[in-house]
């Protein structure tokens, strides 16, 4: 049965909220990658595995708040637990608290490169304390990181997330670029990129640098560029190189953190950096869920105050009790919770395979348990960053745009990825599937068979 089509005359809330909002908040959006996408969505309400708008029409939503809401919309127990915080002790104490214990004893329990920690208020905040503490520790300034990785929007990270391929040099050795305007140029030259997966390039540049590196801050799978994963061997060999060259390794595990498995990429691979940072899935989607923690020899620079952080509201009791109830679901549960997770994923990826090749739609499905991402055009595994760039992105702009007008909503950008929650289950997984059967068909009528540029 052909879905329903969310066109103009169904979204006229929307367009006059969008405007609205446009008139007092730049852009109409407070994050740049919001603003990427064919059709804006004002948000009414969520709940489980579905999104509403403000004009009533509801979406199965694959992106979650980019990731976060591994339990879906407004879970229960974590409300609860933020509510009864917020009623009966309070939203702000910046004093220790036993929430502090609880929540950072989890951390501690499930994380294997983790003795301390200390919590920040997102992601970016996070990467840019252990990029300091690993500067504080080694008395070098340099970063090394990912092409195609993001780690956030600091000064210190925002270098060569989507780099412009006509100034981004060879593959093997890239040029840092800024990932856009106002970073200061002297920044710049305390970063070094280079690409994921090549463990001989990395070794090079490892070693042409290794008097001034301070760290490598990695993203152990590359889920900034759609989901590419590590080929074997490649952690292995930059424990090792960080190990001889005394050059800290930082895993962000922003994104892979407490999703990919409780401990994270780190347990799914068995390779523990010296700083881990982790955020999104840690806190269920409470906002502010983030923090950094390594080996007690590191942190013992943030406990003699060797080492500047801080944050009004890093480790506020609000986000902790968020992040508390999260970490009990994810502990206690922890076999029924990452089964489904996986389960979910696993019928999305067999079913979009499926479709794609009985469409006669080249297209490589990437997955890595809960996560997953579509390169169109490739029919052998992406395992590089500028293989994933050859994608026939046109193609999946296309079929984002049809899927969503049908109810079914993915990130427009083909460097996001699909993301599962707890919250969804069959229904979900084969609505979801019929609706990209029919925006493949469509999408393959108007622009023909997709291919790697
Ligand atoms: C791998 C990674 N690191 C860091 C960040 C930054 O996190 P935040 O948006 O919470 O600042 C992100 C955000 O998507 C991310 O994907």
């Amino acid at each position: 049965m052909a879905a329903n089509i969310i066109d103009d005359s169904h979204l006229e809330k929307t367009q006059e909220m969008f405007a609205k909002c446009q008139e007092v908040i730049s852009g109409g959006e407070s994050s740049y990658a919001r603003l990427i996408g064919t059709r804006p969505i004002v948000m009414e309400r969520g709940e489980g595995a579905y999104f509403f708008d403000v004009d009533g029409n509801a979406y199965v939503d694959w992106c979650l708040g980019y990731g976060p809401m591994i339990f879906g919309h407004r879970p229960k127990p974590l409300l609860d637990s933020i509510i009864v915080q917020i009623t009966q002790g309070g939203m702000l104490y910046t004093f220790p608290h036993e929430l502090d214990y609880e929540v950072g004893r989890k951390i501690v329990q499930a994380v294997p490169g983790i003795e301390q920690l200390r919590f920040a208020n997102s992601g970016s905040e996070a990467t840019q304390a252990a990029i300091r503490l690993a500067r504080a520790y080694t008395g070098k300034d340099k970063v090394m990181k990912w092409e195609g990785s993001y780690n956030g929007f600091l000064d210190s990270q925002a270098y060569s997330h989507v780099p412009a391929a006509d100034a981004w040099g060879t593959e093997k050795f890239p040029r840092t670029l800024p990932s856009g305007a106002g970073i200061p140029r002297v920044m710049e030259e305390t970063v070094v990129v280079a690409p994921f997966n090549d463990i001989e390039a990395v070794e090079v540049l490892v070693k042409r640098h290794r008097d001034q590196l301070a760290c490598v801050l990695a993203e152990p799978i590359l889920a900034d560029a759609g989901i590419i994963q590590p080929v074997p061997g490649f952690l292995e060999g930059l424990r090792r190189i960080c190990d001889e060259n005394d050059v800290v390794l930082i895993f962000d595990e922003v994104i892979t953190g407490f999703r990919v498995s409780l401990g994270g990429a780190q347990e799914l691979y068995g390779i523990t950096p010296d700083i881990t940072c982790v955020a999104k899935a840690v806190g269920g989607g409470t906002p502010g869920a983030a923090a950094f923690g390594g080996k007690k020899e590191l942190m013992e620079l943030e406990a003699d105050g060797t080492v500047l952080h801080g944050g009004t509201y890093s480790g506020n009791p609000m986000t902790l009790a968020g992040m508390n109830a999260a970490l009990d679901i994810l502990i206690n549960d922890r076999e029924r919770v990452y089964g489904h997770l996986n389960t979910i994923a696993n019928a999305m990826v067999a079913g979009m395979r499926g479709i794609f090749e009985e469409n006669g739609v080249p297209a490589y499905v990437s997955q890595v348990g809960p996560m997953w991402q579509v390169f169109f055009g490739h029919e052998e595994p992406v395992t590089r960053y500028r293989q994933a760039r050859a994608s026939d992105t046109r193609f999946f702009e296309q079929l984002q745009t049809e899927c969503q007008a049908r109810g079914v909503y993915f990130h427009n950008f083909n460097f996001e990825r699909f993301f599962a929650s707890t919250a969804h289950t069959k229904t979900e997984v084969d609505r979801s599937l019929e609706v990209i059967a029919e925006a493949t068909k469509i999408v393959k009528d108007r622009l023909g068979v997709p291919t790697a540029g």
